[in-house]
């Protein structure tokens, strides 16, 4: 099949890069034509494990292709995917501005039936406000489908080969027939491929990350709770989890989800439900322990030492809002340098992707260390925001040698407290005994 795929960010390009590995002849549009130069010689803007090869083998198989030039791209594309954002706007409410411009412009372009589909995040109705311009601007026939997508940064590119499911929005029996027939090599195991009307489809990526949002959120109020108590979280996380109904996925305590879906798909169902007048109160409860709970590490750090930390100097091992990703968008880490500088502290970091955002935002006014090792040197305590694999096992000879003191805030439980406690360290974690 032709496809053109709108919108090469993190969605539109995992989208278009697994579309053309099972066979289709996929364009890329952009207007950005800085990103599209960079792509068309072989460079890929973003980091994600597994996507490299895939990009570099489609684009030498001339499957996947990069241009500026919407009209040649939708030029006998039967599939036209639009990957656009939809940033909050002032009242927390999606943008819809991109969305619905491209649709205009596509549709003064289009000669022939077309499916048009939205992977984009939107708000409920938007699929009609999509068909609704395709009338004004064309009298071409087209199906608007909604197909959220369900991809976690730093495993898209399996979450989108092998998803567990797909959500099709749409009530079209020739756009259902089409959506099947590309999304059938990703399905082969059985996964389901689920019609629905377009409301509902859009609704469901909503629901499934404010659901998550709520699964971790309960699970870091446990955590305080067991703090409180004397309980231990780990315990108490295996003890729910290993009933199905609540499963075992998605109960790791932390400092607060991130990312630039979580934090921003929440809110928008809080105000599309304020919409319709309906007082969402659960998820308003949820933003709001998710803020408190990214300064819990701060707040430990402070019961430590006091207010004041002036001449304290701190190492921080993690900045990307999760492993695998360079994404520093709502991360934790970002909280906690913001509060050591303003409470006098100097901070050296160390993340294996995330630095370079990192600069961007704080320049010179924390250290960038080359790794772990070079990031506690001289500190007098580690604090830990992101649970990269290469944090896991550390040698703790070297760093007992090259910190001041032996004292970590760990926000995402990464070692054993017996081991830690016979290693001669103060380990202060989430949910678990001191
Ligand atoms: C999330 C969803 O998981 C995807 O299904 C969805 O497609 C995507 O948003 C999106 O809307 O585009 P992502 O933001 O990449 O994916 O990251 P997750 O792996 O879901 O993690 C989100 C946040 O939750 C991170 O800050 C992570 O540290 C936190 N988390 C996750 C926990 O604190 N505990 C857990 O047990 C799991």
């Amino acid at each position: 099949m032709k496809i053109a795929v709108i919108g090469t960010g993190y969605v539109g390009l995992v989208t278009g890069t697994c579309l053309a590995e099972t066979g289709n002849h996929v364009t890329c549009v952009d207007i950005n034509t800085d990103k599209i130069e960079k792509m068309q010689s072989g460079i890929l803007p973003i980091y994600e494990p597994g996507l490299e090869l895939l990009f570099h083998r489609n684009i030498s198989q001339n499957r996947l292709t990069f241009t500026t030039d919407l009209a040649s791209a939708i030029d006998q594309s039967q599939i036209i995917f639009m990957a656009l954002p939809t940033p909050p706007n002032g009242d927390g409410a999606a943008d819809l501005s991109f969305i619905l411009g491209a649709a205009k412009d596509v549709a003064g372009l289009i000669t022939d039936y077309k499916v048009i589909v939205n992977k984009s995040t939107v708000p409920v109705g938007t699929a009609e406000k999509v068909k609704a311009i395709f009338k004004q601007y064309t009298h071409i026939e087209v199906d608007v489908v909604s197909n959220p997508e369900f991809l976690r940064e730093g495993v898209a590119v399996e979450d989108f080969m092998k998803p567990d499911r797909v959500v099709l929005g749409t009530v079209s029996e020739r756009a259902k027939k089409i959506m099947s027939d590309l999304y059938a090599p990703y399905v082969r195991q059985g996964n389901p491929i689920l019609f629905m009307d377009e409301k509902s489809s859009e609704l469901t990526k909503y629901a499934a990350n404010s659901f998550l949002a709520t699964k971790i959120t309960f699970m870091n109020e446990i955590a305080n709770l067991c703090e409180l108590v004397g309980a231990d979280v780990d315990s108490v996380r295996k003890g729910i989890g290993s009933d199905e109904r609540i499963g075992k996925r998605f109960l790791f305590p932390g400092i607060g989800y991130g990312g630039s879906c979580f934090p921003k798909d929440v809110q928008a169902l809080v105000k599309a439900s304020d919409d319709y007048a309906y007082d969402f109160k659960i998820l308003k409860s949820v933003i709001e322990v998710n803020d408190s709970q990214k300064t819990v590490l701060i707040d430990k750090v402070i019961k430590y030492y006091g207010d004041d930390l002036s001449g304290k100097h701190f190492a921080l091992w993690g900045l990307a809002f999760k492993p695998e990703t360079d994404d520093i968008r709502e991360a934790p880490s970002l909280y906690i340098i913001k509060a050591l500088l303003s409470k006098g502290a100097t901070v050296t970091v160390f993340d294996p992707e995330g630095s370079e955002n990192t600069k961007a935002i704080f320049g010179d006014k924390i250290s960038y260390a080359a790794n772990a090792y070079e990031a506690v040197k001289g500190a007098d305590a580690l604090l830990i925001a992101t649970e990269w694999s290469v944090f896991r096992n550390p040698d703790f000879d070297q760093i007992s040698v090259l910190m001041k003191e032996r004292v970590i805030f760990d926000g995402r439980n990464l070692f054993n407290l017996d081991k830690m406690i016979d290693l001669g360290y103060y380990y202060n974690s989430i949910g678990r005994h001191l």
